[in-house]
């Protein structure tokens, strides 16, 4: 039971790298191309592997992701299920999230920026567990 139980998880963590590998977008000159939704994801990774070192020294915060205003409605690799109640919600989140981080101020930028991460998990845990690995290690632990 336990055995099984592993297994399903395995699965599940795998199956969103698994199929961004199987399905990626083919363009007019041939070449493959991740998906709109995940060259976003790039950005919004980046953009949070930035900020997390802007904290940690006490420097100004890089300017806000491009085009995350579009998260709803970027369209995902193919064979992607979203779900279209929840999608939204968590899209929403994380742009408030943003918001709020850059609303903080100098001194109170790592809560913010670990509630950040949290909306990244809180998506990711119904829609692609694949990167939850990496994004888990994004957060801000080590205190002053
Ligand atoms: C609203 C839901 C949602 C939020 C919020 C979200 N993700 Fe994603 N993420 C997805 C989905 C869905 C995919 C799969 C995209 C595809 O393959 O088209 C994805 C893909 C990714 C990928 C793989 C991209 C690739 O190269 O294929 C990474 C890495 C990632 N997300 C990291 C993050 C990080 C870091 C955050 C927060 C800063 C975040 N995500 C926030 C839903 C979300």
């Amino acid at each position: 039971m336990k055995h099984l139980t592993l297994l399903l998880i395995l699965g599940l963590l795998l199956s969103c790298s698994e199929t961004q590998k199987r399905d990626l977008l083919v363009d007019d000159s041939g070449i493959k191309a991740p998906s709109e939704l995940a060259q976003l994801m790039r950005v919004m990774e980046a953009h949070a592997d930035a900020c997390r070192q802007a904290i940690r020294n006490g420097e100004g915060l890089p300017d806000a992701p491009m085009g995350i205003e579009g998260l709803i409605t970027a369209i995902p690799t193919m064979g992607m299920h979203i779900d279209q109640q929840s999608f939204p919600v968590f899209a929403r989140d994380y742009q408030a999230k943003i918001e709020a981080l850059y609303a903080a101020q100098d001194m109170d930028r790592e809560s913010p920026y670990n509630a950040v991460i949290q909306s990244c998990t809180n998506c990711h845990l119904s829609h692609c567990p694949g990167p939850l690995m990496k994004i888990n290690k994004m957060s801000i632990t080590e205190s002053r």
